[in-house]
């Protein structure tokens, strides 16, 4: 049974050499070409099994509130922390009406809106729509309006288990430690994902600024002292 599993945990490599093989002349592709090739396809294998594993899923700002209050505080109060009320008859009249949507109508239930006002709609864990008569699905939600810190941070489950661990041992922690848990590197692509053409109320003319939209506040900032170099 062993021997079997091997055989086949190697089979892609093989596979990859005689594909290989043929085609290549000895001059453009000497051995080192091929054997790189093999190392490289067993190598990303183990790695590719290991995220397959780990599913990280959503548990909401008010999670990270105890301890990043002065960030939780000043994210709430900005656009994307409401962005669940713009979607609510009668809120953000002067925008949609310049462009075209319907003041009067409830959109909190609309799945082309949720996608990009909530908290990882579609996702594990992430925001669905509640069933009024389900208490703890109604709850849950709530949990999950707007645009929250996992949107942009990544999906909070293990991390911040770690964040917690980090913050009793006052110990030192590492960039990897934090990605391998779930957390997301953000760049200008973290805002693209809602940031784009596809938005009713996108100007589609106007390239996305990062550097400008970031500095016009996505919440406080504070220098991290625990994080090494
Ligand atoms: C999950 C979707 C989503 C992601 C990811 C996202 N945004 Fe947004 N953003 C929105 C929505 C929706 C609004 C509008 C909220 C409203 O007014 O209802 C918004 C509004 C904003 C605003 C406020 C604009 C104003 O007129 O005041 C800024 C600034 C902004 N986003 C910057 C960013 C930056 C920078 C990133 C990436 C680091 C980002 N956003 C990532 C969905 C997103
Ligand atoms: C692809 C993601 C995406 C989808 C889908 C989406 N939005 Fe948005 N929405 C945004 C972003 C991003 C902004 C912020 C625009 C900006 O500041 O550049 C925004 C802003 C708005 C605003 C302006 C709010 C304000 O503060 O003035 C309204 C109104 C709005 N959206 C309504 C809707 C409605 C209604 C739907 C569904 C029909 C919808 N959106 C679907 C991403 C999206
Ligand atoms: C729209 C995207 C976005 C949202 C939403 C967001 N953040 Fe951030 N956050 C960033 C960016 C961008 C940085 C700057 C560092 C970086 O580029 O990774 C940052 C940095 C941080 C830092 C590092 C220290 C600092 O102050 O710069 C903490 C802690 C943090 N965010 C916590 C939160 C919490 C808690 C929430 C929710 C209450 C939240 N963030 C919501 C984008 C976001
Ligand atoms: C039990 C307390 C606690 C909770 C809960 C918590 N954090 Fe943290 N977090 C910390 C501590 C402590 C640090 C390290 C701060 C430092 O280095 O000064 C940290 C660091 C961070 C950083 C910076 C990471 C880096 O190196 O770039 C971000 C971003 C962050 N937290 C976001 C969140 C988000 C989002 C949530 C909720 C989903 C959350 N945290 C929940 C305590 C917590």
């Amino acid at each position: 049974m062993k021997a079997r599993l091997a055989f086949l945990s190697v089979l892609p490599a093989c596979l990859l050499v005689l594909a290989l093989w043929p085609r290549t002349s000895p001059a453009s592709a000497g051995p080192e070409t091929i054997v790189s090739a093999t190392l490289s396809a067993a190598a990303t294998m183990p790695l590719g099994l290991q995220d397959k594993k780990a599913t990280f899923t959503y548990v909401g700002s008010k999670k990270c509130k105890m301890c990043h209050l002065a960030v939780y505080k000043s994210w709430a109060k900005t656009k994307m922390g409401q962005a669940f009320n713009t979607l609510k008859p009668g809120n953000a009249k002067e925008s949609k009406q310049k462009f075209k949507i319907d003041v009067n109508k409830d959109f909190t239930k609309d799945e082309k809106c949720i996608k990009c006002h909530t908290v990882g709609y579609g996702k594990p864990g992430g925001y669905a729509i509640p069933d009024p008569k389900n208490k703890k699905s109604v709850r849950k939600a709530k949990k999950l309006q707007g645009v929250g810190c996992e949107d942009c941070h990544g999906p909070g489950s293990a991390y911040v288990k770690l964040h917690k661990e980090i913050m009793q041992s006052k110990r030192k922690y590492t960039d990897k430690e934090m990605y391998a848990a779930g957390m997301k590197k953000i760049d200008k692509s973290t805002c693209l994902t809602c940031h784009n053409s596809e938005s009713p109320t996108i100007n589609p003319g106007e390239p996305f600024d990062y550097e400008k939209r970031k500095d016009q506040g996505i919440h406080e900032h504070k220098p991290l002292k625990q994080r090494e170099e």
